[in-house]
């Protein structure tokens, strides 16, 4: 379902208390450190999904690197070269409780998405990594997500699964 939220990078004045994706993790990270880590460290930014004025779910991304032998299309892993790949990591995503089921999620994505594109042109991208918690896989794998290669048989399922997204999938989902 398409959302109607206005996605927007995090302000520095925004009211991140009262913010419930249901893990305490995330929901802490939103609240004590996404602003720092923004505004102080330059760690990340985060972008916001806003309605009628209130924050119903938000994406933390920042520029990352993968090694080749986890790429996980072995045609592709063969074109590339063995120095560490620039990729965006979506570092963290929530949708409150409360905006649940909405297009909220798959909204904020395909922010990220258009991000990865925009990253791609200007300074290299070959894809969008993610540590998916298990119960958020199938979200991603319905996204088109694959596992990094290389991780699915040493990863307990309690453990977040990092998974990948090439940029030659993405520019083939969002044409200009
Ligand atoms: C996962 C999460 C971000 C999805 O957000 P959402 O706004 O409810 O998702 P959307 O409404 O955009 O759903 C998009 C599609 O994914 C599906 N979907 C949503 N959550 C899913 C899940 N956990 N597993 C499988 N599919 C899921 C929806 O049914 C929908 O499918 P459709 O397009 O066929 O209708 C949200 O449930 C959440 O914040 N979960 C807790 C935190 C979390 O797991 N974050 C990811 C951490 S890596």
């Amino acid at each position: 379902m398409a959302s109607a939220a206005e996605i927007r990078p995090l302000a520095r004045d925004d009211d991140r208390s009262g913010f419930s994706c249901g893990h305490a993790d995330l929901d802490r990270f939103f609240e004590h450190y996404a602003g720092q880590n923004q505004f102080k460290l330059h760690l990340a930014v985060t972008y916001v999904a806003v309605v009628a004025k209130r924050i119903v779910g938000f994406a933390t991304v920042a520029p990352s690197a993968i090694e080749r032998a986890s790429v996980p299309n072995a045609r592709l892993r063969k074109r590339l070269p063995s120095y560490p790949l620039p990729v965006l990591r979506l570092a963290r995503l929530g949708v409150d409780l409360r905006a649940r089921g909405l297009g909220i999620g798959s909204g904020l994505l395909r922010h990220v998405l258009v991000l990865a594109l925009e990253q791609r042109d200007r300074l290299g991208c070959v894809g969008v990594v993610t540590d998916a918690k298990p119960s958020a896989v199938a979200f991603y794998a319905g996204l088109g997500f694959e596992a990094l290669d290389g991780v699915r048989e040493g990863t307990l399922t309690s453990e977040p699964l990092p998974m990948f997204l090439g940029i030659e999938t993405i520019a083939h989902a969002l044409p200009p």
